[in-house]
């Protein structure tokens, strides 16, 4: 077999990592998710979640990836023949993030064009709602194609084929020291730019202020677990395949933390600039807070440009804006197509280009659905489905196995020989205790929610088709690419 392929660097492979973790998750999802969960009071939760579930999955993961150097499926068949389905799980979810995350960026990068003449205008959520996406009525009516959409997600396929094709070092490894220092940068930029505005304060204050109340209610526990696996790339198959590229002599602890830090880190500031430049629309708009702070997708698609249009040098600080959400997005959308794509090339012995080049090609085909006038009721039930039963469902089943029917010690003590500093037995309570109760909660407590009440009153069948259907269907599919005979059984024997 071909010698896998590694990085060039240890800070090449931190700045992958990172550059995984940092995505549309840390500037739009993280903000609003802190607001409204209880704004100070959900960083209890969340910080909890990071120390108890987040750094010990990643040790995990960097640490398995290292030890058995494959790809999630791979890395399941070699430490148990039986597992490989898992990682095929994995990858599966991945792939389904993988087709809308790419139309998101596409959306950003068009607002990063609009930026420039403020194209969208005095109002705009209208804009965004009627002119950009074009609406329809429901997921169940597709209409036709959005051709800006269309064209920035072909220009943004056309990056992640040229990345992966280019293989791990002179690809990823270089795509992400590019994006990742230019992305710190403009980050510092515009938090000095919002910290200075009048008002900042008050909506920084917002963001963090407790609600204490929040912290006995469950949902805002789930919340932060479902931020943190979300935010941290974590039972994706990502960070599995990443750390397999790593050579034989390299630190596994000291790089799982450093990454968990500073992506939290720079949720942390994303939160602070983006409440910052909220905090002065309010009081140029002399409302409270509260009446200025969409949700979700309108966060940062209307709730940012009415901010925008606010300030001083708007067309430079909404291109930058825009900009960054395209150079976060990027980094992750690459790393969950690479997990996609190892494992095709692990099981089949594909060469690489040919893999990348047919793996852009079905993506591309696929995400055409949310390129259409019902593109956005369809993402968003995919979204809902993938994160609340995809993620939650494959973890649990991930952290169950492998501390429960597997010796999680094996893989401590290869990290704790390789790394600056070494794991104590805590890391396998995190495990094999805390963190499959919560995650076991989650995913009860998310079936019952979405059986009783239809997520967002969608219709049955839509909710039928793009939600059960595409969570479902993927575990069979997995089973299915377990059955198929590769050649790892006989180079494993040898
Ligand atoms: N971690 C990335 C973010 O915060 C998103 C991501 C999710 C990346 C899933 C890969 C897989 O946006």
């Amino acid at each position: 077999m071909a010698q896998r392929e590694q990085w060039g660097t240890r800070t090449g492979f931190i700045l992958a990592a990172v550059g995984s973790a940092i995505g549309l998750g840390n500037i739009w999802r993280f903000p609003y998710m802190a607001y409204d969960n209880g704004g100070g009071a959900f960083l209890i939760p969340y910080f909890f979640a990071l120390l108890t579930a987040g750094i010990p999955i990643i040790i995990l993961e960097f640490g398995i990836g290292h030890k058995y150097k494959g790809s999630a499926p791979l890395t399941y068949f070699k430490i148990f023949q039986k597992w490989e389905w898992l990682g095929w799980w994995q990858v599966f979810v991945s792939f389904v993030i993988s087709i809308y995350y790419v139309v998101i960026i596409g959306w950003a990068l068009n607002y990063a064009l609009l930026a420039l003449n403020l194209g969208w205008g005095d109002s705009p959520g209208e804009f965004f709602f009627s002119d950009f996406l074009a609406l329809s009525s429901g997921p169940m009516e597709l209409g036709g194609i959005v051709w800006p959409i269309f064209l920035a997600s072909v220009v943004m396929w056309f990056v992640v084929w040229i990345v992966l094709f280019s293989g791990v070092r002179r690809g990823i490894e270089l795509a992400n020291k590019i994006f990742m220092p230019l992305l710190f940068l403009l980050l510092l930029v515009m938090l000095v730019r919002a910290v200075t505005l009048e008002g900042a304060a008050e909506g920084i204050n917002y963001l963090f202020k407790p609600d204490f109340s929040a912290i006995m209610d469950y949902q805002v526990w789930t919340a932060a677990y479902g931020q943190i696996f979300f935010t941290l790339s974590i039972c994706f198959a990502i960070m599995i395949t990443y750390s397999s590229y790593l050579p034989e002599k390299s630190d596994i602890n000291n790089n799982g933390l450093m990454t968990a830090l500073i992506n939290c880190g720079f949720s942390m500031l994303a939160g602070v600039m983006v409440f910052g430049v909220l905090g002065y629309m309010a009081q140029e708009q002399g409302v409270g807070l509260q009446e200025v702070v969409g949700a979700g997708v309108g966060l940062a698609f209307v709730t940012i440009p009415e901010a925008i249009n606010l300030l001083p040098a708007a067309k430079f600080f909404g291109f930058l804006f825009f900009i960054c959400l395209v150079f976060a997005g990027m980094s992750s959308m690459i790393s969950i197509s690479e997990a996609v794509c190892s494992g095709l090339m692990d099981k089949f012995s594909w060469p690489r280009k040919a893999t990348a080049s047919i793996l852009c090609l079905v993506g591309f085909v696929l995400s055409l659905v949310f390129m259409t006038n019902g593109g956005l009721f369809v993402l968003d039930i995919v979204d809902h489905f993938i994160n609340n039963f995809g993620i939650v469902l494959a973890g649990l089943v991930e952290v169950v196995l492998l501390s429960w029917f597997f010796k999680l010690d094996t893989v401590r003590e290869h990290a704790n020989a390789l790394s600056d500093f070494a794991i104590g037995s805590w890391w396998n309570f995190c495990l094999k205790v805390i963190t499959p109760i919560v995650l076991g909660y989650m995913a009860i407590a998310n079936l019952v929610g979405d059986i009783r009440v239809p997520y967002e009153g969608y219709p049955a069948s839509a909710l039928l088709i793009f939600g059960w259907c595409v969570v479902v269907v993927i575990i069979p599919l997995s089973i299915a690419m377990q059955t198929i005979k590769s050649n790892w059984a006989s180079d494993h024997k040898a």
